[in-house]
């Protein structure tokens, strides 16, 4: 069977799940592993059994038996890396967000397009069961019309200060918020044309100078006249709570399990509840699934579902609620 060589760069938390389940792959050849911290990646390549491991995109671009790269390492690094592939002719699978600025995300996507390669972003949501059931409804028509969108993402503790400092991960809107402009996107089947943010700063950990926000509130209003609105929340103690709804005209479809209690109290001291603790429980099939689809499609030479494009649309509406918050006014996308 043909296998298509990978190699993973920025092997932290979520980069070592992605080798992880591309060593598992059956279709996949995980041929090295790149981290900026030397020891970082001799660890995981040793803990994973791969046969080489670098410290940097150039180094895995360069190799001859690696087809696709996926780009995990922190966001400022994306677009850099996304264009380090795309010109040595690799495939790319890059995590959120695509980019920091529009600028570095057009660069990247024309590097993209000059080389002819494919680019799928990690939106994994859209590989969830239940998100992929919702999107389905939807578009048979069981909710009629799609009016109201309303999606929630709340983090149970802040990441390591590392992740966080000199915003090496940008912002809460580009860091965890895209995942909502996403899904609204996909959701509704509709672009984002105007939002309006409220927002609370992030006060006492020392992020090196950089300003980010504990909390956002964000109004969107649709092309096609639909409106929503979604939340981000850094630290909410008792778990990590995904829920998102889409109101028709017809009906409703909610995504998210907490149980169905008169009155439910969320708190760290051990209310009950039945969030899970971390996002890569969460979404553990969906990174399996995204992960899969990515090395199928390329196998096959098919087209990856979710573009360059998306990831640039998504982060222009990141963008956006950063300036709504710092002009504190309504903008358009
Ligand atoms: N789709 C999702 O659900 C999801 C979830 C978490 C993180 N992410 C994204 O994945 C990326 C990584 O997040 P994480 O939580 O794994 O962070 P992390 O800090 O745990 O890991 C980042 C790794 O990259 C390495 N690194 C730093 N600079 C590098 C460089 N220039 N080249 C190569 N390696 C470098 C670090 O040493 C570290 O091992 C971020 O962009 C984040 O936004 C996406």
């Amino acid at each position: 069977m043909t296998k298509l060589g990978v190699g993973v760069v920025g092997v932290g938390v979520l980069g070592r799940r992605h080798a992880e389940n591309l060593q598992k792959m059956g279709e996949a050849n995980l041929v090295a592993v790149a981290d900026s911290n030397a020891a970082r990646a001799a660890q995981v390549a040793a803990e994973l059994g791969v046969g080489h491991h670098c410290t940097g995109v150039e180094a895995l671009a360069a190799r001859k038996d690696v087809q696709a790269i996926v780009i995990a390492s922190p966001s400022r690094f994306h677009a850099e890396a996304v264009r380090v592939a795309a010109q040595a002719g690799k495939h790319v699978f890059c995590e959120k967000p695509l980019a920091l600025s529009m600028e570095d995300a057009e660069k990247a996507l024309a590097a993209v397009d000059k080389a002819g390669v494919q680019l799928q972003m990690g939106f994994m949501r859209r590989y969830d069961p239940a998100y992929i059931r919702a999107r389905r409804r939807i578009e048979a028509g069981e909710i009629g019309e799609p009016i109201i969108f309303k999606s929630t993402g709340r983090d149970k503790l802040l990441p390591p200060l590392g992740f966080l400092r000199d915003g090496v991960n940008g912002t809460i809107f580009v860091d965890s918020t895209i995942h909502e402009f996403d899904l609204a996107r996909w959701l509704m089947q509709d672009e984002v044309a105007e939002l309006q943010v409220y927002a609370r700063p992030l006060r006492g950990p020392d992020l090196g100078g950089f300003e980010d926000l504990e909390a956002c509130l964000v109004n969107l209003r649709f092309a096609g006249g639909a409106i929503g609105n979604v939340e981000s929340l850094r630290q909410c103690q008792y778990g990590y709570d995904i829920h998102t709804e889409i109101v028709g005209t017809k009906g409703t479809v909610r995504i998210g399990y907490l149980r169905q209690t008169a009155e439910l109290v969320l708190s760290a001291s051990g209310a009950v509840s039945d969030v899970v603790d971390h996002w890569l429980a969460r979404f553990a099939d969906a990174y399996w699934t995204e992960m899969q689809d990515f090395v199928h499609t390329l196998l096959r030479g098919g087209r990856v579902a979710i573009t360059g494009e998306d990831g640039r649309r998504a982060l222009a509406c990141a963008l956006a609620a950063q300036r709504s918050y710092e002009q504190a006014r309504p903008v358009a996308v």
